[in-house]
C-alpha cells in the first residue's frame, strides 16, 4: 500500500507500517489520536474522553477541556497544561504564553526541503502541511510530517513565522512532540565518552522527566540524539518500538516524562538551555528534522528500519552503493611524525599489501609537531613536506593509490598565525579567560568572514592538490559561548547559528567536489548524528580500535547506523587506547562489517604481519562492495559472548561473527540462531563444506565454537583457547 493522509474527520497518515492520527478539537487544538500498528481510521474511534478531574483548569473555560490530560501535538505551556512544552519565550507582552489553534492545512507531494538545515529525502513520499496560528499574537507555526511508501517513517519539524509587528524572544522551539498512552514503557538511549561511544542502556521510564542532551556545541559522544520508547515488554524482535532520531550536530535535548496521568511525552529539538532566539516582525524560525521510527516487532525491526531508511534517504546519494578504498592511515603508525619520506615509504607498502588508498592523518601542516599548534595554518610544512602537499599526493597516486587528507577545519590553536591575525573569529566571552581543550579554541562560525575563510582555503586544497578523501576532525567541545559578531541581546543565539555555518560550509564544499569522499570524525566518534552524514557518506566510529572496545560500540551504532556509514581500522597491539594484546585476526574481525576498513599500523608492525595482512586486505577488497546496502543483527550478546550476523543486500552470502571476550574453560553449549534467511532455500557453510536449511539455520542454529586450551579435537569446530578470539562463518545461499 502506498502511504496516504486523510483529512476527514480525523487527520492520518498511514502505511503498511503504522497510522499516525490526529484531530481538531472543539476548541482547536490539535489532538493526538493514535500512533501505532496501521488501523482502519473511520468515522467513529473510541477516543480518550474528557474527565472531570479535581484541581484542574480547563481552556477557555470548555467543559472539561484540560490541556494537562489532553494527547497534544505541538503542545504549549500556560493554558492549563503543566507538562513539557515544545515552546518557550516572551512575547511582546512580557509574558510567557503562546497558543495555537488550527487554521489550515495542506497536503503536498514533494517533500519540502528545511532553510538552512539538512533533511530527509523525499520520493514516494507524501507530506502534510498544517498550519496553526495564535490569533492574538499573530504567530504562524507550520507542522510538517512526512510519510512514505516503503519505509515505518514519520518526519517532522516545525517553523514558525512571525506575523506581527514586535519582535519575539524564544527560549525554546522543539522540532517534535509525541505522547503515548499511559501505560509501562522502557527507553533504550545511547551514551559514552572518548573512546567509548555508543553504549548502550536500557531503562524503565518513571514518573518525571529523563532528559539526554547535549550543551557541548556539538551532538557528542554524551549522549546520542536517539532515543528509543519500547513497550516494557518489547525485546529483540517482540513488541512495539517508538524511535526518534533528530537530524541535528550542535545542542539537543530529548526529554521523556511521565505525567501524573502516567501518559508519555516525548520533545526533541534543540536544547534549550543557552538557547534565545530573536524572531523580528516578518521573521522565520526553521527547526531540525526528528526521524520516527516505528517497529511492531522489536528492536531488529527498529534496527532495520533506520538502517535502510539512512542508506536510501538521509546517506549523501552519490556515495551510494559506491565501494569505500581500503586505505592505511598514518595516525597510529606516525602520529606527528610524518614527512614525504616516511609516507611514501607507508604508500609503497600500501602498494604490496594490495590497498587502495593512503591517508595522511594529522601533523602535515604549520608547525605541528605535536597538539599545542598550528591549528588554522593550513599549509603544509616544508620541513616534512618539503615539495608540499600537491606534489606528495601526485606522487602518493603515481603509485596507484588514492590520497587521502587529515583537517580539522573548525578549531584553532592560539598558537597560530591565524590567531594572531584574527582572535575576533574565536568563540569567546569579554573578560573571561578561555577553557582550552585539546589545547584549542572554536571558530566562530556564526561568522560570515569565518565560514568563506574556511570555505576557502578548503576549495583552495581540493581544487589544488589532488584528494580524494577528507577526514573532517572536531576535537573539542565548546565552552565560554560567546561571539564577537552578535549583540549581547543575541549571544543565545550562537549555538545554533554555529551549526548553520557548519551546515552552509559543508553542503557549500561537498557541493563544489563531489567527487571528494568526506569521512565526519570530531574524537572519533563525538558527532555521530544524522546531520553530519547526510553531508558525509562515512564516519570515524571511535579512537577505539581495540576489537573488545569496538564490540560495545559496534553493539550500539548497529540500533541505528548502517555499517555502510562506518570505518574501521586494523590497529596496533598492545591496543594505543587500553593496552590490551589481541591477534591481527580479531582486530581485523571486530570491522569486518563495516562500509570503510583499512589499517593504522607501522612498518615494523607491517612487516610483522606481512602475510596475514596480505590475506585480510585481500578479504576486505573481495567484500568491498557487499558490505553495502546489507542488514546487521545482533545474534547474541551475553556474558562473554557476542555474535552478529551481516547478510549481504541481495541475500546471497551470510556471515555470522562470534567473539569469545574472555577464554573460559568447560563452558556450556551455546547456540547461535540466524536470522532473516529464506526458510525454503539452502546454505553452505564454506569453512565446513555442509549444507544446512535456511529454516534450520533460524531454529536449530549454529553451535558457538568451542574454547579449550586443551582439547583439540579435530572433529569440533573451536576457537583459540586465550582471551579476545573471533570467529567467522560464512555462509552462501545455493
Ligand atoms: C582525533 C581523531 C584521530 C586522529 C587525531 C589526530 O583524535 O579521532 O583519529 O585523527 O584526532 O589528531
Amino acid at each position: 500500500m502506498a502511504s496516504s493522509i486523510s483529512d476527514q474527520k480525523f487527520i492520518s497518515l498511514t502505511n503498511d507500517f503504522f497510522s499516525y492520527v490526529m484531530r481538531i478539537t472543539d476548541s482547536g487544538q490539535l489532538e493526538h489520536v493514535y500512533y501505532g500498528p496501521t488501523i482502519t481510521v473511520s468515522e467513529d474511534l473510541d477516543l480518550d474522553p474528557r474527565v472531570e478531574r479535581a484541581l484542574c483548569s480547563v481552556y477557555e473555560g470548555l467543559k472539561n477541556e484540560n490541556l494537562n490530560e489532553l494527547s497534544m501535538e505541538y503542545p504549549c505551556f500556560g493554558r492549563s497544561d503543566y507538562r513539557e512544552p515544545t515552546l518557550k519565550g516572551r512575547n511582546k507582552d512580557g509574558n510567557s504564553i503562546f497558543s495555537f489553534e488550527y487554521h489550515s492545512h495542506e497536503i503536498l507531494e514533494d517533500k519540502p526541503t528545511i532553510r538552512g538545515l539538512p533533511s530527509a529525502r523525499g520520493g514516494m513520499s507524501q507530506t502534510l502541511k498544517l498550519v496553526m496560528v495564535d490569533k492574538y499574537l499573530q504567530l504562524e507555526l507550520q507542522l510538517f510530517y512526512t510519510i512514505y511508501d516503503k519505509h515505518a517513517v514519520l518526519t517532522k519539524s516545525s517553523k514558525l513565522v512571525n506575523r506581527s509587528d514586535h519582535k519575539i524572544i524564544l527560549e525554546k522551539i522543539a522540532s517534535s512532540s509525541l505522547e503515548f498512552p499511559a501505560g509501562d514503557y522502557d527507553v533504550l538511549h545511547l551514551h559514552g565518552t572518548w573512546s567509548r561511544e555508543l553504549n548502550t542502556e536500557r531503562l524503565p521510564l518513571a514518573r518525571g522527566r529523563f532528559v539526554i542532551d547535549s550543551k557541548r556545541g556539538s551532538s557528542s559522544a554524551a549522549h546520542n540524539p536517539f532515543v528509543a520508547v519500547l513497550e516494557s515488554d518489547a525485546s529483540e524482535d517482540h513488541g512495539k518500538v517508538f524511535a526518534t532520531a533528530l537530524m541535528y550536530s550542535g545542542n539537543f535535548e530529548i526529554s521523556l516524562e511521565k505525567g501524573e496521568y502516567e501518559s508519555i511525552r516525548v520533545v526533541t529539538g534543540i536544547n534549550p538551555h543557552d538557547f534565545s532566539w530573536h524572531l523580528e516582525a516578518g521573521g522565520q524560525l526553521d527547526t531540525p528534522e526528528v526521524i520516527h521510527v516505528f517497529s511492531s516487532n522489536g528492536l531488529r525491526q527498529m534496527s532495520h528500519t533506520w538502517q535502510s531508511f539512512i542508506v536510501e534517504k538521509v546517506s549523501p546519494l552519490r556515495f551510494k552503493d559506491k565501494v569505500r578504498p581500503s586505505y592505511l592511515n598514518t595516525w597510529e603508525a606516525c602520529y606527528f611524525d610524518v614527512s614525504s619520506e616516511k609516507v611514501l615509504h607507508l604508500a609503497d607498502r600500501a602498494v604490496e599489501l594490495g590497498l587502495d588508498m593512503l591517508v595522511l592523518d594529522d601533523g602535515w601542516f604549520g608547525k605541528r609537531n605535536d597538539d599545542t599548534t598550528s591549528l588554522g595554518d593550513w599549509e603544509s610544512d616544508r620541513d616534512k613536506f618539503p615539495e608540499g602537499i600537491a606534489a606528495l599526493a601526485k606522487m602518493v597516486k603515481a603509485k596507484g593509490l588514492k590520497f587521502g587528507l587529515w583537517f580539522e577545519p573548525e578549531m584553532i590553536n592560539p598558537s597560530s598565525e591565524l590567531y594572531r591575525q584574527h582572535p575576533e573569529w574565536v568563540i569567546q566571552v569579554p573578560g573571561r579567560k578561555a577553557s582550552l581543550g585539546r589545547n584549542q579554541l572554536t571558530l566562530d562560525l556564526s561568522q560570515v568572514a569565518v565560514v568563506e575563510h574556511i570555505f576557502s582555503l578548503m576549495d583552495k586544497h581540493l581544487s589544488s592538490c589532488e584528494i580524494d578523501y577528507v577526514k573532517w576532525d572536531m576535537n573539542r567541545n565548546f565552552t565560554e559561548l560567546g561571539s564577537t559578531s552578535l549583540a549581547a541581546e543575541r549571544q543565545g543565539e550562537l549555538g545554533h547559528r554555529y551549526i548553520l555555518g557548519l551546515y552552509e560550509l559543508i553542503s557549500r564544499l561537498t557541493e563544489k567536489h563531489p567527487e571528494v569522499l568526506f569521512e565526519n570524525c570530531a574524537s572519533g566518534g563525538n558527532r555521530m548524528d544524522l546531520g553530519m552524514l547526510s553531508y558525509f557518506p562515512q564516519t570515524w566510529t571511535s579512537d577505539m580500535c581495540d576489537p573488545i572496545g569496538r564490540l560495545e560500540i559496534i553493539h550500539g551504532a548497529s540500533y541505528l547506523f548502517p555499517m555502510d556509514v562506518l570505518a574501521a581500522y586494523i590497529g596496533p597491539s598492545p591496543n594505543h587506547q587500553n593496552g590490551r594484546v589481541t591477534s591481527l585476526d580479531s582486530r581485523f574481525l571486530a570491522g569486518f562489517f563495516c562500509g570503510a576498513r583499512g589499517i593504522s599500523l607501522n612498518e615494523a608492525d607491517i612487516d610483522a604481519n606481512l602475510e596475514d595482512l596480505k590475506t585480510y586486505i585481500q578479504k576486505i577488497k573481495s567484500t568491498q562492495q557487499e558490505m553495502l546496502g546489507g542488514r546487521f543483527d545482533r545474534l547474541l550478546k551475553r556474558d562473554n559472548r557476542v555474535s552478529w550476523q551481516f547478510t549481504t543486500r541481495d541475500q546471497s552470502k551470510v556471515y555470522v561473527l562470534c567473539f569469545q571476550i574472555l577464554s573460559a574453560t568447560n563452558l556450556p553449549i551455546t547456540r547461535v540462531r540466524l536470522v532473516g534467511l529464506e526458510k525454503k532455500r539452502k546454505y553452505r557453510l564454506l569453512s565446513e563444506d555442509k549444507t544446512y536449511g535456511g529454516d534450520t539455520l533460524m531454529h536449530m542454529g549454529l553451535t558457538f565454537p568451542h574454547v579449550s586450551a586443551w582439547n583439540k579435537t579435530s572433529s569440533i569446530r573451536r576457537m583459540d583457547g586465550r582471551d579476545f578470539t573471533a570467529y567467522l562463518f560464512e555462509l552462501n545461499r545455493i
